[in-house]
């Protein structure tokens, strides 16, 4: 059985402001990511804003033993990456950064591409491809729909491009708990069918896109997930909130083009 809390409204404006914090850091980092720049520097200002200037917790930090504020994966690099002081940014790099933060009791969760400099043009179409999907998806929703029809199409446009889906990691509900149900799988599959979209859910939208196959594997810190191929790997994430007949974008970012509410009927 499903146990998904449907948020009531003085709960929604509360995740509006964590989403909006959480996107703020991404809108913040940017400037900084550039060649020469250790993935330690870029969590410890991340850390830093989260705590000083929001006032707000760094979500991942110590979430069951990850040891730094954010994640930041890079080329084959999956999900999960951890920041240390021997990993440099170079040109040509396209670098996941994954932040999640809590504001008065309640999450937001939101991650992006950055690419560094002269990007390939694979690599390149890997990120609009992975981030289309997200979109695409954000463009079907609405109250009284399946769940699984997000999967469906995130399949269905990522298949079209000859990329393929990590299956092993999925969206998920937030509120109060950073994982919380129901679980969001980024293909058509039998789990969600029986779940029906309503006006008041908060869930994450997170596909993970590979320019290769879509196998991956563990590394020995426990944390760091690479793709088995050396192919690179994409991520884009969101935390949405379904309205009546659409949907509202709580992690919406000052560089992105589509609008933050979504009206699709
Ligand atoms: N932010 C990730 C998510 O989208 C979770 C990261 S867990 C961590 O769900 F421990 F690695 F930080
Ligand atoms: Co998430
Ligand atoms: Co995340």
């Amino acid at each position: 059985m499903q146990n998904i809390i449907i948020k009531k409204k003085h709960e929604i404006q509360k995740m509006r402001l964590s989403g909006k914090l959480a996107a703020n850091v991404l809108d913040m980092i940017e400037k900084y990511l550039q060649p020469l720049i250790s993935t330690e520097e870029i969590n410890n200002i991340c850390y830093n804003y989260i705590i000083n200037t929001q006032k707000a917790i760094p979500a991942c930090l110590g979430y069951k033993g990850f040891p730094k504020s954010i994640c930041i994966s890079i080329n084959d690099v999956v999900c999960h990456g951890i920041p240390n002081k021997t990993e440099i940014i170079k040109n040509g790099d396209i670098v996941n950064i994954d932040v999640a933060i809590i504001k008065d009791g309640y999450y937001g969760d939101t991650s992006r591409m950055f690419l560094i400099g002269n990007v390939d043009y694979m690599s390149k179409k890997l990120c609009n491809v992975t981030q289309n999907s997200l979109y695409q998806s954000l463009r079907i929703i609405q109250s009284g729909i399946s769940l699984s029809e997000i999967g469906k199409s995130i399949q269905k446009y990522v298949e079209k491009n000859n990329f393929s889906i990590v299956k092993e990691y999925c969206g998920h509900g937030i509120g109060k708990s950073f994982h919380e149900e129901p679980h969001i799988l980024h293909y058509d599959n039998k789990y969600n069918k029986n779940i029906i979209l309503q006006e008041g859910m908060i869930f994450t939208i997170e596909p993970i896109i590979n320019a290769g196959s879509a196998e991956v594997y563990c590394t020995n810190d426990h944390w760091t997930v690479k793709t088995k191929d050396k192919s690179r790997s994409a991520q884009y994430e969101h935390t949405v909130l379904v309205t009546k007949s659409g949907c509202e974008i709580l992690t919406i970012q000052k560089y992105e083009k589509i609008e933050k509410i979504l009206i699709n009927n």
